[in-house]
Order: C-alpha cells, then sequence, then structure tokens
C-alpha cells in the first residue's frame, strides 16, 4: 500500500474478527515504528505486546474509553522514558504503529494513556519501571468492521504564507 493510500484510509477500528495476529507481522509494525523521528533521536521509546487474554481484560476494565481491549487479540502499550519531548516521540511512533498495521490489513485504535489518570495505573500493572510513561495503548486485530468517519475540509485548515 502507498504512503498516501495507507494515510487517507486508515480508520480506527474497535471491532476484530476472533483470529490470532501473527507475532511475526506484530514484530514487524514495531520493526517500522522504530525508525520514527524522535527529538534528538532519543528514541525514548519501549513496547510492550499484550496478547494474555485475562491482561487485556484488565487493562480494558481500566481504560475509560478503551472497553474494545478486551475483544481485541492484541493490545500494543506504547511507553516512552520521561523527558522533554517524550509525549511528541511516543504519538509519532504510536501513529506509525498504526499506519504499519492497516498496511498489514490490521486495524487498530489508539486508546488514551498519557494525560488520562490511568496512566501510571496501566503501567505499573505492565511492570514497567517508574521512570516510563504510558503515551498510548494500541488495540489490534483484523477489522471486523468498516467505520466511515469525516474529517475537516482542507481549506478551512490550511492559511498561505499567513493566517
Ligand atoms: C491522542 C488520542 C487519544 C485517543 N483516545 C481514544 C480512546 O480513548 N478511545 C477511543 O475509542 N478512541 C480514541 N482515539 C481515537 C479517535 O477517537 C479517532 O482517531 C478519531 O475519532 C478519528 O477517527 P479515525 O482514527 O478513524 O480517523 C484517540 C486518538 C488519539 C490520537
Amino acid at each position: 500500500m502507498e504512503i498516501r493510500e495507507a494515510l487517507k484510509t486508515r480508520r480506527s477500528i474497535r471491532a476484530y474478527e476472533d483470529r490470532a495476529v501473527p507475532r511475526g507481522v506484530i514484530e514487524d509494525l514495531l520493526d517500522c515504528a522504530r525508525w520514527s523521528p524522535s527529538a534528538r533521536n532519543v528514541q525514548p521509546w519501549s513496547f510492550v505486546v499484550i496478547t494474555d487474554k485475562e491482561m487485556l481484560r484488565q487493562i480494558a476494565e481500566i481504560a475509560d474509553y478503551g472497553k474494545f481491549i478486551a475483544t481485541a487479540p492484541a493490545c500494543i502499550a506504547v511507553l516512552c522514558e520521561d523527558g522533554r519531548y517524550y509525549v511528541e516521540d511516543g504519538s509519532i511512533v504510536s501513529y506509525a504503529i498504526l499506519l504499519a498495521a492497516w498496511d498489514h490489513g490490521l486495524g487498530t485504535c489508539w486508546v488514551a494513556g498519557d494525560k488520562k489518570p490511568y496512566a501510571p495505573k496501566i503501567a505499573a500493572l505492565l511492570g514497567a519501571p517508574e521512570s516510563m510513561r504510558l503515551v498510548s495503548l494500541i488495540a489490534l486485530g483484523y477489522p471486523a468492521q468498516q467505520p466511515s468517519v469525516t474529517k475537516k475540509p482542507l481549506d478551512s485548515l490550511v492559511h498561505w504564507e499567513k493566517w
């Protein structure tokens, strides 16, 4: 899939087929994502891949707008070492995962991590070191829905030369 097509067709998927995602595919997503840019090339990210049903259930219980994580075959927690740009770095690597997953025919949904009061609780549940911040939870699976979404028109967003 071309990058332009992936950027325009990717949608958040919150319903999944009852089918495991092969480990090699998940490894490929993360291998793609790790080439993302980061401030001063610090690459502060680490990934926790969760496929255990009970752990998925526990995460879903905590994440108030992520109940569907319990029905996903996998979830990737993106954690970053605390620092000035950890949110930016963690966000860009998260988006790279969404796009690489879409290219593999997988659906994802970003579930809020950083800024949510539950973020430290999930990081601790996953056994992450104290210095790591949860940036996102990415539910992952083969899509069982085809959602549509509206986006703001381009001309309402763009200002050439000056606002
Ligand atoms: C920072 C961030 C936090 C999000 N948190 C949630 C969430 O907690 N639960 C959820 O269902 N979707 C969440 N989303 C997904 C958005 O709802 C979704 O991207 C948006 O509705 C646009 O749809 P699209 O991804 O199909 O373009 C989040 C997305 C971002 C970027």
